[in-house]
């Protein structure tokens, strides 16, 4: 057995921000002991094996070279081509019987999600060094490592990703780790090579986070591109670019400074991605000595995770600030600082960095598959079935799954309750139901009316709904829940809000910023997830971590059904520490609930009858765009029909 815990690093993800400066700062320590020819042995003892089913240069070397520089040893298979792979075997089988080997498995595989699967199946710790076109987290190390150490910090670094943003694994991984350092991101794709759809929504409904895409003519443009780009002080992460969202006489708003670039990251045509017919290279970014030549970028380092084709002129690499060697030596420092992480952290509690979705359970005969033909799933079928984890949306109208192994969003348009076997086009009403059936395991998901009528489900219809509360009327509840909380709690600066996912965590966003508005005191706001997480609490205001002990908490809600959400928000708080009290707000009140629980402060008072559904929209609206949410509330009753619905297909 090992003696390295089983800390996988599969995506960026896996690790939290504190530990990705830890692993800076061995990497540091480990760069100054290579130039001092220091030998070290700290990894005596331990065999890495490295399985690459891909070909590499720089990740595969650089992470043995990391190991024998360690004192470890390292055991490959030349080729995976080389190996059982030909014969037939699974990846699973392979980790499983490569973990009696070694003490750490670094795997690169064609198929996304590849890298999950071995983590899944192996007892040591798995890198993931690149799977498909999904991730390539170390690669993001030594990125992230060389852009700290040529700006001096990641916050509010301004960086443009160009080329094959779909299929470039690399600038995934560091969208995600960009977004979470505070960075601001411009996308320039060539076209069609945008950023996939999946990644914005992860980040939207995950961080609040958006970026802009600009067109690569526009981004190496004096006139058009980054001059006309300026960062918006109410979403900072967010860049909005005036030539697209404005009409383009429009002048910059004054006071606000231009955007300036702090580093240009190009990456190759992601050719071996593609089907056989598009192959082809098209008319392609070339990145040269002109596009630093921009009053914008003067000072922009030039990164690329190599190797290069043809979009990056030979003419750079004399430059100063064309750093791609460098990102590429740091693949020892960094990969032993990897290493040497697991070591240190052997024997000690680790704080898991991610909130954890429910995990779906389905029948195996009405199982849902992965949609993304390039899931690992979809390949080694014979062993492995498509899993499913709750996707964390902006919305409750529209629900997501995210599959466990590619990460890939499913979205769901049809919902089946598998005990009274009655079936439902999926609408914001039913969210609340589907969370209950996820836990007890009833719920069952079809692709369309005819596969719910042929597995045996009858439609289910319900009551008209009526319109109780309008925009303005939200508004003004809203207003009276803020002005309630600031007359009842003394200091202000010891509250902290807490949503319910999702209503009540927009709805806290909302009272936080009312109360500011009001008292210039802004308290910390988290979200908290209520069904079966495990560790359900996260910021909302962009800060990496949310203090519970010995504030005052207060908990916020839509509206009370049975009281069981409260219930489970409270036991979610009490496992981070003990606030000093808990106090609860909700929107509107019913009048009855199961449990015996009565909010401190109410926006309305709406007494319904126990049949009858109250259903809150709240938009999670852009207070820079200037629009009028779409907030409504709702009430319906619960009548079945055994009618087709009409608006089915
Ligand atoms: C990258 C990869 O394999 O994804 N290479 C690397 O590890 N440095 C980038 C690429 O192949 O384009």
């Amino acid at each position: 057995m090992t003696r390295l815990p089983k800390y996988d690093v599969v995506s960026i993800e896996d690790l939290s921000l504190d530990e990705i400066e830890r692993i800076f700062e061995l990497a540091d320590q480990f760069a100054a002991a290579l130039e001092q020819r220091k030998p070290l042995d700290l990894a005596s003892g331990l065999i890495m094996a490295t399985l690459f089913y891909e070909p590499s240069t720089r990740t595969r070397l650089s992470f043995e070279s990391a190991m024998h520089r360690l004192g470890g040893a390292v055991i490959s298979s030349a080729e995976m081509s080389a190996s059982s792979a030909v014969k037939g075997e699974s990846l699973a089988d392979t980790v499983r019987v490569v973990s009696a080997y070694a003490d750490l498995i670094v795997v690169r595989h064609p198929y996304d999600g590849a890298a999950r699967v071995a983590a899944d199946y192996a007892p040591c710790p798995v890198f993931n060094a690149g799977d498909g076109s999904r991730q390539h987290p170390t690669q993001t190390l030594c990125d992230l490592y060389v852009l700290q150490k040529k700006k001096g910090r990641l916050k509010d670094l301004t960086v443009a990703i160009c080329g094959d943003l779909k299929f470039g694994r690399t600038v995934h991984s560091l969208i995600y780790a960009l977004a979470r350092f505070g960075a601001n991101i411009v996308a320039a794709p060539n076209q069609g090579m945008g950023v996939p759809d999946h990644v914005l929504a992860r980040l939207a409904a995950e961080r609040g986070y958006k970026f802009s895409t600009v067109t690569i003519d526009e981004l190496k443009s004096q006139a058009g591109g980054l001059d006309a780009m300026y960062l918006t002080p109410s979403a900072p992460h967010q860049m909005a670019l005036f030539t697209s969202e404005m009409p383009l006489d429009a002048s910059p708003p004054a006071g606000q400074a231009p955007a300036s670039l702090d580093a240009f990251y190009v990456t190759r045509f992601q050719h071996e991605r593609r089907a056989a017919g598009e192959r082809e290279r098209p008319d392609y970014l070339r990145f040269d000595a002109g596009a630093l030549k921009t009053s914008r970028a003067q000072e922009a380092v030039v990164m690329h995770p190599l190797p290069r084709t043809d979009e990056l002129a030979y003419e750079l690499d004399s430059d100063p600030r064309a750093v791609y060697f460098e990102q590429a030596a740091a693949g020892v420092p960094v990969r032993m600082a990897l290493i040497g992480w697991l070591l240190e952290s052997a024997g000690k509690t680790r704080v898991r960095p991610n909130p954890e979705q429910p995990l779906l359970v389905f029948k195996a005969d009405n199982a849902p598959r992965c949609a993304n033909p390039n899931c690992i799933t979809r390949h080694e079928g014979r062993y492995l079935r498509s899993r499913f984890r709750l996707a964390p949306a902006v919305s409750r109208a529209v629900l997501m799954l995210r599959c466990e192994f590619c990460e890939r969003e499913l979205k769901v348009e049809y919902v089946g309750h598998a005990r009274s076997r009655r079936y439902y086009r999926f609408d914001e009403s039913l969210y609340g139901y589907v969370r209950q059936w996820i836990d007890e395991q009833s719920l069952v998901i079809f692709d369309d009316v005819k596969q719910a009528e042929e597995s045996g489900y009858g439609p289910y219809r319900r009551g008209p709904q009526r319109e109780i509360m309008n925009a303005d009327e939200i508004a003004r509840a809203s207003e009276e829940l803020a002005a309630q909380m600031i007359a009842d709690l003394p200091d202000l600066t010891a509250v902290s809000l807490v949503g319910v996912v999702s209503r009540g965590a927009v709805l806290a966003a909302r009272l936080r910023h009312l109360i500011q508005r009001q008292t210039k005191v802004a308290p910390p706001c988290a979200a908290v997830e209520v069904h079966r997480s495990h560790d359900g609490l996260y910021p909302l205001d962009g800060s990496e971590s949310f203090d519970v002990e010995g504030r005052t908490v207060v908990l916020v809600d839509d509206v009370i059904n049975s009281g069981w959400t409260v219930q489970r928000a409270m036991a979610t708080l009490w496992k981070r520490g003990r606030p000093a009290a808990v106090k609860l707000a909700v929107l509107i009140d019913r009048g009855h609930r199961a449990l015996p629980i009565r909010p401190s402060y109410v926006g309305k008072n709406i007494p319904t009858t126990r049949g009858e559904r109250v259903l809150v929209r709240l938009a999670e609206h852009d207070a820079a765009a200037g629009q009028k949410p779409a907030d409504r509330v709702v009430i319906y009753s619960m009548v079945e029909s055994l009618k087709q619905p009409e608006d089915a297909p």
